[in-house]
């Protein structure tokens, strides 16, 4: 049978890769290949996953120095013309044990971001009425299928350099909210996105949208902020 020579990160922020061989099968995922080391080789080994289908947004490592999905990754794709793969946990966030990092600073981002929908309407008051052909609408679709996987958060150079900075995801959710004509909190949220670590330090890389397993493009919703933010506060036009 085929192998497969596999280095996986053991230890946290100090640790060293391990060698594993794996048996090479069809169609086989890089989730896959970390199952089977879990299962059939070495059971403490650490790593998440719930869904296997691309949908949870918690198997997200660095495979052959990229940061994927890795339920959705297939080992052919992530091997190119290498091979060895090498599995690491995601960058830009502290390592717990081996492929596990700690997302609360990921999520705390979305929450100074003010990630969250704020309206004004009760239950008894009709449904808003949003047309899904206006331009805001349809802003917001090509923004709103984020899975919280921060494949992006790890791919960004910036936050790499200023560990304070809010981040691709949570900008592209405060930017799906500003765009929501039902929300209250605009002025808020462009204030808490426009300070020195929010949307002016992006500098345009697109990796995220580059990397983002869902086809997002947080940098288009980090530019449309910047935008928002100068109309919103030096009276500029948008
Ligand atoms: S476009 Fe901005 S947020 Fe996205 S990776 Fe580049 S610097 Fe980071
Ligand atoms: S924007 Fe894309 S890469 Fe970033 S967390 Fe959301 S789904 Fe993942
Ligand atoms: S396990 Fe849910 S997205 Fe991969």
């Amino acid at each position: 049978m085929n192998k497969l020579n596999v280095r996986v990160w053991r230890g946290g922020a100090e640790g060293a890769f391990q060698a594993f061989e794996v048996p090479r099968r069809e169609s086989q995922t890089v989730l896959d290949v970390v199952t089977h080391i879990q299962r059939a080789l070495d059971a403490t080994l650490a790593y998440r996953f719930a869904c296997r289908v691309g949908m949870c947004g918690s198997c997200a490592m660095t495979v052959n120095g990229v940061a994927r999905w890795t339920c959705r990754t297939h080992v052919d794709v992530a091997l190119k013309n290498e091979n060895q793969l090498t599995i690491g946990p995601l960058r830009n966030l502290p390592v717990i044990r081996d492929l596990v990092t700690d997302m609360r600073e990921f999520f705390d981002k979305w929450a100074r971001a003010k990630g969250s929908f704020e309206g004004k309407q009760t239950r008894r008051d009709d449904f808003a009425k949003i047309r899904p052909q206006s331009e805001d609408r349809r802003q917001i679709d090509a923004a709103i299928e984020c899975i919280g996987c921060a494949v992006c958060y790890a791919s960004c150079d910036v936050v790499a350099w200023n560990p304070d900075y809010l981040g691709p995801a949570a900008l592209n959710r405060a930017w799906t909210l500003i765009k929501d004509a039902r929300d209250q909190k605009k002025t808020e949220r462009l204030r808490a996105v426009a300070g020195d670590a929010g949307c002016h330090s992006c500098h345009t890389h697109m990796s995220c949208t580059e990397r983002c397993p869902k086809h997002l493009s947080p940098t288009a919703g980090i530019a449309g902020l910047k935008r928002e933010a100068i109309f919103a506060f030096t009276g500029g036009s948008s």
